[in-house]
């Protein structure tokens, strides 16, 4: 029995990542693939099952690791999901063709995207994988595609090997191919199109086949699936020629069709269930109706009469109505009279539709929020900080407004996480959470921004009053004694009269401004060893409490450049491999990374990429340098983040310039 509410690896490095219970005909297939340290998904979902497939992902590999999302097209179903992934900290690019792009920009979404036909129908990996992509033209789409894993020999198929059926496995049985024709017969353009992409897979080694719906095939059914498919009629809307009804068996041969396409959608159990009580004795095995009470003249008319009839029957009759209109056409009978109410009258499925769209936008505001909220203690988290504090600095100008910003750090959070284990840190944030939500006035926002730091809002205080009241709650903390042990917090306080009358017309640049200031009062606060720091940081000690990290193999080039630092008043730390400065980076407070290129152990690049996955080390400003500055470099650098890339010898009045800006910016010297 498979576990489907965890991801399920489905070959080496592939998992499929889906959700299995948000679909009742047409289930969806996420795939993530995963090389090295990064990963790509493969049709990322609808908004149905957005939330659940983001965090199987999370739990394989984290977000910021997942460096693109290829769309085999434009669908709802596979890019509704794109824009959630967004929210949850997706930064990679998304890979599709340019028809496609041109369409899924509609989502609203930000992403770089690439474009396979620009790139020889390719893409490389971080650590040099290749991912080939198979052009498959109105196959349903005039810019679909499927991806091929070389490696493996796999192909990510998208909507081609797709089936519908309520009786879903995660791999295909022998019962899968009437699905799959009853898929494409209706959503693929036409045979020839899908007989020429089914021939080009003829040069590709299959081991499985992994498609957008339905299920995994694998062993002898891709080769069955593949003849199926260069064989199936579709393209519904095309003439088709007229058959002989009588060499077909009559409209009998016609209805067991019907019925083994209403045992495939619906399941064996619902319709010998529903078939009990009816003028048809039915074989489910065989998918026939062996007899009937009902003469073979009606027996046409009666059949979709019985199925009106029943309770879900606007629904058989739906989820054939494809398959008995080409019937129809091509053999020349009539269209049933309760098929033809169904498809002139869509009211029961508007109705359907609209409950649908109901469901799904609860579940989106339902997804939104828990997105503005932090997992751990439930509070609003950073990025609701910040917009928060943007919208309510956008009336200072205007309103006279007055917001005073709090951050508070527990100063001894590692050491309890050391010395207890991260579930009794857990338990200390929550905590504390509690602690301070009860201690303030209501009007008062309490957001976890990261790590052990929270943030107080106040928007109608003075300064000094707030100092008062974080003062009594920063005792209260400590006296606590429901924590394990004394906890020591240390706060910034920043007040909006400081910010400068320029920025009023910025309200991004005043919440980064009063974040910034806080921040870095809240750490200068906890460097002199706790307490609270409100006043301006326009002083000489700003620079003092600026700490490099320098990561070089010891020798004159560091001295060198450690002496200069620190007769210009930065706290200099150092590292002589990458793997020592990882070290210091995760236990030191640290504003900046200098650091060769080519350093024992972990390279520069590979530190910064590591780096990047840890949210708080990804964000310190990182200084390359190197003898060796080539292009290749330069451009791997880049697509780090990386803030600038010195040649060696360096300039060290530049050096020193430098870190005196970014040391401003951090001080926020207002
Ligand atoms: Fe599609
Ligand atoms: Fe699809």
């Amino acid at each position: 029995m498979i576990d489907l509410s965890i991801p399920v690896a489905i070959a080496d490095n592939l998992y499929w990542v889906g959700s299995e219970k948000t679909h009742k005909y047409l289930q969806c297939n996420p795939y993530l693939y995963i090389e090295g340290e990064t990963g790509v998904l493969f049709d990322p979902g609808s908004a149905l099952d957005g939330e659940i497939v983001i965090e199987k992902v999370k739990s394989l590999i984290p977000l910021s690791q997942l460096e693109a999302i290829v769309c085999s097209h434009q669908d709802p179903d596979l890019c509704m999901a794109l824009p959630l992934f967004e929210k949850a900290g997706f930064k990679g690019v998304v890979c599709c063709h340019e028809r496609a792009a041109l369409l899924i920009q509609y989502y609203g979404i930000k992403s770089l995207f690439y474009r396979v036909n620009y790139h020889q129908f390719s893409y490389t990996m971080k650590n040099g994988s290749n991912i080939g992509f198979i052009f498959t033209p109105y196959l349903h789409f005039p810019g679909a595609i499927m991806s091929y894993l070389p490696k493996q020999q796999i192909l990510v198929s998208g909507d081609l090997f797709g089936s519908v059926t309520a009786d879903w496995h995660l791999y295909a049985d022998e019962d899968y191919l009437d699905g799959m024709i009853a898929f494409h017969e209706v959503y693929m353009p036409s045979q020839d199109i899908l007989a020429s992409a089914m021939d080009l897979l003829d040069s590709y080694p299959l081991n499985m086949i992994c498609p957008q719906h339905g299920s995994i095939l694998r062993g002898t059914l891709i080769e069955e699936a593949i003849s199926t498919l260069k064989t199936t009629p579709c393209g519904l809307f095309l003439e088709t020629q007229t058959k002989d009804l009588n060499e077909a068996g009559g409209v009998r041969s016609l209805l067991d069709q019907i019925l083994t396409r209403l045992i495939t959608i619906h399941g064996t159990t619902e319709i010998r269930t529903i078939f009990k009580k009816s003028p048809f004795t039915i074989d489910t095995k065989l998918r026939k109706i062996t007899t009937s009470t009902i003469s073979n003249e009606s027996i046409w008319e009666a059949f979709f009469d019985f199925l009106s009839e029943q309770k879900a029957g606007t629904q058989y009759l739906t989820s054939i109505s494809s398959m008995v209109e080409l019937l129809c056409k091509g053999y020349n009978v009539p269209l049933p009279k309760p098929l033809t109410s169904v498809l002139f009258s869509s009211q029961s499925e508007t109705e359907e539709n609209r409950r649908q769209v109901q469901v799904l936008q609860t579940q989106l505001k339902e997804f939104e929020k828990n997105l503005h909220r932090d997992p751990i203690t439930r509070l609003y988290n950073q990025e609701f900080y910040l917009a928060w504090l943007q919208r309510e600095l956008s009336g200072i100008a205007t309103q006279e407004k007055i917001i005073t910003s709090c951050v508070m750090n527990i100063d001894n959070l590692d050491r309890i996480n050391l010395d207890f284990g991260s579930t009794e840190g857990n338990k200390t944030l929550r905590l504390l959470a509690d602690l301070v939500t009860e201690y303030v006035e209501p009007q008062v926002q309490v957001c976890r921004i990261g790590g052990s730091a929270f943030a107080l809002l106040y928007t109608s205080l003075g300064k000094e009053e707030v100092i008062k009241r974080v003062t009594q709650l920063r005792n209260a903390i400590h006296e606590d004694d429901r924590f394990i042990v004394p906890i020591n917090v240390s706060m910034g306080i920043f007040h909006s009269s400081e910010i400068p009358q320029t920025l009023y017309q910025d309200p991004e640049q005043m919440a980064l401004l009063v974040n910034q200031v806080t921040l870095f009062r809240d750490r200068l606060a906890k460097k002199q060893g706790g307490g609270i720091v409100s006043s301006s940081t326009s002083n000489p000690s700003s620079s003092a409490a600026f700490t490099v990290l320098l990561v070089d193999k010891p020798g004159f080039s560091r001295d060198l450049i450690q002496q200069t630092l620190e007769k210009n008043s930065f706290r200099v730390l150092t590292a002589s491999n990458g793997l020592e400065a990882k070290k210091q980076i995760l236990s030191e407070q640290v504003e900046l990374i200098l650091c060769e290129l080519l350093i024992p152990k972990v390279s520069g690049l590979t530190l910064r990429k590591q780096l990047l996955a840890t949210p708080s080390a990804g964000k310190i400003p990182f200084i390359l340098m190197s003898v060796n500055k080539q292009e290749q470099t330069i451009i791997r650098a880049h697509s780090l983040g990386i803030m600038h890339f010195f040649s060696r010898p360096v300039a060290l009045y530049e050096l020193v310039g430098l870190i005196k800006i970014l040391a401003k910016r951090e001080a926020c010297v207002v």
